[in-house]
Parts: C-alpha cells; sequence; structure tokens
C-alpha cells in the first residue's frame, strides 16, 4: 500500500533539512516506520525518490541499522540489554524471564500485537545494570519482577514513566520523534541519576577541574580557582613548547620535516 500524501509531504520536509538532501535518509526512514509500522518496500521506494538515489542504496542503509524493521512492530518495543554488565547483573534471567512470560522469541511480537521484545547491545547505561529499554527510553536496575511488572502495565495500557526520561508513549508515536517532529515530552524526567553523577560531585568536593585542552593524555589535578587554571595553562602551553624544542634538537638541525623534505 502506497504512503498518504501526508507522509509524502512530510518525507520532503525532513529532505529540505538538509544541505545534501540523502543526509535525511535516517530520519526518513524513521517517519516511514511511525506511519507504516515497519520500513515496507513502498516506504523504500518513496524515500529513494524523494532523495533521487536507487532502492538498494535505501534498503542498504535499511537492512545495515538494528533499529530499522522490516517486520511488523507491537505497540511497544520492549529491550532486554544482554551485554556482558548487564548480562552478569541479571539481564539473560530477565530476558529467559520476559520470553516465558510473553510467550515469544527474540525479536517476536505478542499474538495480541501489544510488546516485541529484543536483546539489545549495550546502551551505555551500565551504572544502572541491568538496564531495559521500552522505546528507547530507559529503564533502569530492573529485576525479573519488575520486568514483568512493567511489560503487564504497557499490555494493561496504565501510563508507565521511563527512570530517566518521560511518560512512555507508543512505539509509532517515538519513531515519529526519531524523525525529528517533537511530542513536547523531551523536557519531562530527570536527565540524569545520581549513580552518573558520582564522579562530578566527587570533583566538586575535591576542587578538580579537567585538564587543559592543549595538554592530551595526562590527567592533571588542578584546583577550582580560576587563577590556577590559567596558570595550569601557562604551565602546559610552556612544557609543550620545551617538548617540541627537544624534538627538533633531537633530529638533528632544527629544522621542520616541510623543510628536510623540500631539501631532499
Ligand atoms: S552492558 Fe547494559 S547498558 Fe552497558
Amino acid at each position: 500500500m502506497s504512503l498518504s500524501e501526508t507522509t509524502l509531504g512530510e518525507l520532503r520536509e525532513i529532505a529540505a533539512r538538509y544541505p545534501e538532501a540523502r543526509s535525511g535518509l535516517l530520519p526518513m526512514l524513521h517517519l516511514v516506520q511511525s506511519s507504516e509500522g515497519r520500513v515496507t518496500p513502498e516506504g523504500i521506494e518513496a524515500c529513494a525518490d524523494v532523495l533521487g538515489i536507487s532502492a538498494a542504496e535505501v534498503s542498504g542503509v535499511a537492512t545495515f541499522y538494528t533499529m530499522y524493521k522490516r517486520r511488523p512492530v507491537g505497540d511497544y518495543h520492549v529491550g532486554v540489554c544482554t551485554n556482558t554488565l548487564c548480562a552478569v547483573m541479571g539481564g539473560d534471567q530477565i530476558f529467559e524471564r520476559l520470553k516465558d512470560h510473553l510467550e515469544v522469541g527474540n525479536d517476536e511480537t505478542t499474538t495480541d500485537g501489544s510488546i516485541t521484545l529484543e536483546h539489545v547491545e549495550c546502551n551505555a547505561a551500565c551504572d544502572y545494570a541491568p538496564v531495559m529499554m521500552v522505546n528507547w527510553e530507559f529503564m533502569d536496575n530492573m529485576t525479573p519482577d519488575s520486568a514483568v511488572a512493567l511489560v503487564d502495565d504497557l499490555r494493561a495500557g496504565k501510563e508507565v514513566t521511563s527512570t530517566r526520561g518521560p511518560r512512555v508513549c507508543t512505539w509509532r508515536e517515538a519513531e515519529r520523534v526519531l524523525a525529528g517532529f517533537p511530542d513536547g515530552r523531551v523536557d519531562e524526567g530527570p536527565g540524569a541519576g545520581p549513580a552518573s553523577l558520582v564522579g562530578l560531585e566527587i570533583a566538586q568536593e575535591r576542587g578538580w577541574a579537567a585538564p587543559s585542552s592543549t595538554r592530551s593524555g595526562s590527567a592533571a589535578q588542578v584546583h577550582g580557582d580560576p587563577a590556577h587554571h590559567v596558570e595550569a595553562a601557562a604551565d602546559s602551553d610552556a612544557s609543550l613548547q620545551a617538548e617540541s624544542a627537544a624534538v627538533e634538537e633531537s633530529s638533528g638541525s632544527g629544522e621542520s620535516a616541510a623543510e628536510k623534505k623540500e631539501a631532499q
């Protein structure tokens, strides 16, 4: 079935956001998923037409990234991180429990069309392991029991809120946000949880700050006082200049590499 005029218009709108129209392909595919429930052959053709590229090029992108689905996704996409840290913290047990509870395998959808279950790779949220995601919103520090309660609430139509994000919407609604059409929930919920802020709190307590960007690879301890920052940066610059002079000296004549090449 071909896409609606509204969706085609929005695909063109996305493409027009970019100096190079084909840069819009990723959000365009999210819009196709929002509209069609998956990346359909018609959606691929529509993206290709709008961008003036081949369907094979669009298909190559759509089949490369795991966030693009060729089969229909349920009302909610539920991901369970089974990467190393989450796995040892209980992610594998959560995934097994959900497979039994929902009577589905990996990347399968429940018979009522409500939940698609998928094991996912590290979400860079290891400080809250084991982590789950609902439509790419974090659910932190899960257990097999809390995972079952979560999917039951979703299936019952209860309001569910991410532990570090907004109220959960449907997968299709989330795909529309990923296509660049905001739903107004971006500021809902906390931006960062306590576990992610521990290092920052320790640094503030001890007056630590990041070393100057002119000095790479070393973690210098610097006072919080701005005057000390300037002093440290100057020290760092001086030390870099000394290092570079030493390198030139050891090269024999002090000539630059370009000068040497020219002389040859
Ligand atoms: S291993 Fe699960 S979030 Fe990193």
